[in-house]
């Protein structure tokens, strides 16, 4: 529960005018009360991950001002520790677990990340091995909190992978739980703030489950991959589960594909077009699902730059009230998500998912809008006009109009 909660108004002026906001400080037990914004090392990376490369994430997340659009986590996935099948001991006499050679000084790197204004994330297993195959935090959870405090660690994925040799049912809640829960003690028993993020791909209703085990977010699904079959897939099938979500606790439909991505040394630019690219941007905003950026931000492309900084989409993501969106029209061509905002406006989503370009006509009765309101549309940041209950639009095959609906 909130303890104190402090508003305050920031006031920008220049020429043209000036305009206000309410920015509400929140203190209390529970973490990330909007979805964690940020960036990964795994869709870029994978096992190639290097301590440099990270730097160099976080460093572009300030120079090219990404930082001032929300963009905070620096999170490095899999591939820091010893590899399981080394002859090198994996962790020190005192039994405090080793980072590999690519990692020279993991305080360090925090002390940096921090010195940014940034935080910084990282990733373990409660298996023995991680799925890469490196050294996990198996019988060493405490231990490995307390090491993750010190390196001033903001944020761990911990991620099922070798645990699940220990497991009958990969879908027993009983089975799942247990490993989650043990962590959990550990993260609460220092003293530090830890973001908890759950990662065993949606195996038993993970979203039914996850807030209790003190999870503050938690993976859905299997990876994503950076084509159109995959994220659809993962995307639109966040329906279930849209209820858990909440300040505090998201769903977690994994991470996203625009930009170089690569899954190793060698990078690619995604394979989804621009459009797919707006969905999935649109879509994840939609969910209230945290963002984070999977792509070598070394290597932003005007294009890339202002799909990741548009701030009004972004508030969509970030609305305090966390609500996920749900869809409201499915047919096979066009489906149209609706999510309440907290200024008591919604937003939806119009997505295409046909193959073919199409004019389509929205009645907005059908989203439970009546009378005249005005639409928005939020990626061109243009009021479209005023509509009573008609709205035609024109949408690119996979593409998406993402609009505000001003009620009042
Ligand atoms: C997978 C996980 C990925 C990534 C990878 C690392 O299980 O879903 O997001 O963390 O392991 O090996």
């Amino acid at each position: 529960m909130a303890k104190w909660k402090y508003d305050v108004t920031l006031t920008a002026k220049n020429d043209l005018g000036s305009d206000e906001k309410i920015l509400e400080i929140v203190i209390g037990d529970k973490l990330s009360l909007t979805p964690p914004m940020g960036w990964n090392s795994w869709n870029c990376w994978g096992l190639s991950v290097s301590q440099d490369k990270v730097y160099d994430a976080a460093k572009s997340f300030v120079d090219k001002g990404l930082a001032d659009h929300g963009w905070t986590n620096i999170n490095i996935d899999d591939g820091w520790e010893i590899f399981g099948k080394s002859d090198a001991p994996k962790r020190s006499r005192k039994g405090e677990i080793l980072t590999n050679e690519k990692f020279p000084d993991m305080k360090k790197l925090g002390y940096d990340i921090h010195a940014l204004g940034l935080k910084f994330g990282i990733y373990s297993s409660p298996g023995p091995l991680t799925c890469g195959g490196y050294t996990a935090s198996y019988k060493h959870e405490y231990q490995d909190a307390r090491t993750f405090a010190k390196w001033g660690i903001d944020y761990l994925k911990y991620d099922l992978c070798s645990y699940r040799n220990f497991m009958n049912n990969q879908n027993s809640v009983e089975e799942l739980k247990p490993p989650y829960i043990l962590m959990n003690k550990a993260l609460r028993s220092i003293d530090r703030d830890i973001v908890y993020s759950i990662c065993e791909y949606g195996n038993g209703k993970v979203w039914e489950w996850g807030e209790s085990v003190g999870g503050n977010l938690w993976r859905t699904t299997r990876d994503i991959w950076d084509n159109w079959d995959r994220m659809y897939e993962i995307g639109f099938g966040q329906v279930e589960n849209a209820k858990y979500a909440g300040p505090g606790h998201w769903n977690d439909p994994d991470m996203l594909v625009v930009g170089w991505v690569g899954w190793g040394p060698n990078l690619h630019q995604s394979e989804l077009t621009p459009d797919e690219q707006y969905t999935h941007v649109s879509l994840w905003s939609m969910l209230s699902a945290p963002l984070l950026l999977g792509n070598d931000l070394t290597k932003l492309d005007t294009f890339t730059l202002n799909l990741i900084t548009n701030d009004e989409v972004i508030a969509i993501d970030q609305d305090k009230l966390g609500k996920q969106a749900t869809p409201v029209i499915k047919t096979d061509d066009i489906q149209v998500w609706k999510k309440e905002l907290s200024d008591g406006n919604i937003a939806i989503g119009i997505f295409n998912v046909s193959k073919e370009n199409l004019d389509y006509k929205l009645e907005l009765k059908k989203l439970g809008v009546n009378g005249e309101v005005t639409l928005r549309d939020l990626w061109r940041q243009t009021d479209i006009g005023k509509f009573n209950n008609m709205f035609t639009t024109r949408i690119p095959s996979h593409g998406v109009k993402l609009l505000k609906v001003f009620l009042k």
